[in-house]
This record gives C-alpha cells, structure tokens and sequence, in this order.
C-alpha cells in the first residue's frame, strides 16, 4: 500500500483534519528514509563491486572508471549545452575523455583537452583528443589549457585526477575561471570520505566543495543531475549561473 492509501485507511482521521495532515508527514517522511537507505545500500554495493562494476567499465573497449549512470548525464549535459571545449583533469586510460569524444561526433561539435600526470602509452587517438602531461594545478600546465581553450565557448569542466581536497580546492578555484556562464564544473567522486563510501579517506572533493562554494556567487548546486538516486558526484555537479540568471531553479 503506498502512502496515499495508508493515510485513506486510517480509521478515524477526518479529511483535511490536523492529525491527518500529521500522519501524511509522518509517512513520507518514513518513505523518503527507506528510499535514502536503499539508495545508501546499492552505492555501497555498486561501489564496493569495483571489480564488477566502475573499474570494469568500457567505453569502445577503453577503461572508464566513471559510474554508469553518471556518464548517461554526461551525454545529457552535452547534449543540451554542445560544449566547444571540455577539460579534463585526471585522463587514466582515456576511456572517460573517448567517451566524451564520441558523444562530441554524435552531436557534430566540441573538442577534449585532457589532463595527467601519469604518461600512458596506449590511449585511444580521436581527432577531437588532446592529451596533456602534467599536474593540473602547475602553472604552465594550466597556462595551456587556457591557451588550448582561447575564447572558444561553452566550456565544460570535469575535476577527476587526485580527490584530496587541497587539490581539488585549488583546481576548483583555477578551472573554475574557465566555465561558461551556464555550463559545469563537475566534481567527480564526491561520493568519498563516508559520502556514503570510503569513511576513512580523508577530507576530499565533498569537502573541497563546501569551501570553495562560500567564495562565489557564481556556482550553484545543480541536485537535477542527481535524478537517478545514484551518483559518483553528489553535489558535485557545479552550474555556473547564466549571465541573466533567469533559470528559477538556481539556488
Ligand atoms: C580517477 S582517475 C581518472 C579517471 C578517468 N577520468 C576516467 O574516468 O576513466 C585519476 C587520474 O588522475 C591522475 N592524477 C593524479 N594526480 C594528478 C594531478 N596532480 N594532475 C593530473 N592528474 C593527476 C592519475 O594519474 C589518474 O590517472
């Protein structure tokens, strides 16, 4: 029976009467916390089945450590806004910046500048993919992205290389000046440090969040990109406001 019917049942609460309105509250806000326990539950197990799941996930044959879902957004996201260019920092094996790619031919626009500071040998060439080698907060790293990037526009960020939060703070606070009103910054694996996994990881992208948001005005939460109950990237899905800021939803 779901709440509506159980709140009909009840015997003797009068319709529209306070101890009704009451006991809706009470249910759904036991639904709402049996629907967060569930949520909770199957984070746990996807990300704990690694080897199963996000570390055995392929794009064109090509590792993509992403959470499935996450990636289906993604290719929402570029398709709504048709990013010119996308920056990545944190590139592994290219399957992640592949699939980027592939969606960029699917929709005929956009181009990938992806950083790591691990060099591979083998990741995929596309025409859309440039690889760049370096820590994405060194200066000169960053001096040539900016170069790569020019006025082109809307630009797109994805932060998914080292998750400790001063790292993740300070490309926050550089990557952050490249995105175009409108358009994100997406902080991956906020889900860390007990978010609900890894408890014992340590302040990480959640926390790096939560104090580069108090600095500006210019990026909100965008919780819609969260629509599948699972996320790698809870909270993490960065707006940057548009220019007229006529979007009601922006909080
Ligand atoms: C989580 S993996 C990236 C996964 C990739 N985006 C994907 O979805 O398949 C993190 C990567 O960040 C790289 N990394 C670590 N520290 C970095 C830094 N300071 N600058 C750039 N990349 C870094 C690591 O070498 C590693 O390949």
């Amino acid at each position: 029976m779901g709440t509506p019917d159980l709140i009909r049942n009840a015997p003797g609460l009068r319709r529209g009467s306070l101890a009704r309105r009451a006991a809706r509250r009470a249910l759904e806000a036991r639904a709402a916390r049996a629907k967060r326990r569930i949520v909770t539950r199957f984070h746990r197990l996807f990300y704990d089945s690694s080897l199963q799941t996000w570390s055995n996930t392929r794009w064109l044959g090509v590792g993509a450590q992403k959470c499935t879902f996450d990636l289906w957004v993604y290719q929402e996201i570029l398709h709504e806004l048709r990013p010119a260019v996308i920056v990545e920092c944190g590139t592994a094996e290219g399957g992640s910046a592949l699939f980027l790619a592939s969606i960029c031919d699917l929709v005929d626009h956009g181009s990938i500048v992806t950083i790591d500071i691990a060099e591979y040998t083998d990741r995929p060439e596309h025409p859309r993919i440039t690889y760049l080698n370096g820590s994405s907060i060194d200066p000169e790293v960053f001096a040539r992205v900016e170069q790569l990037v020019g006025d082109r526009a809307p630009v797109l960020v994805i932060l998914d290389s080292n998750h400790e939060r001063d790292h993740v703070l300070a490309e926050l606070r550089l990557y952050s000046a490249l995105v175009t009103p409108g358009s994100y910054l997406i902080v991956e694996d906020s889900n860390i440090n007990g978010r609900p996994i890894l408890p014992a990881f340590g302040p990480g992208p959640a926390e790096a969040i939560e104090q580069f948001l108090p600095e500006t005005d210019e990026f909100f939460v965008d919780r819609d990109r969260e629509k599948f109950f699972l996320t790698f990237n809870p909270g993490g899905y960065l707006r940057r406001r548009s220019a007229d800021r006529e979007r009601g939803s922006q909080t």
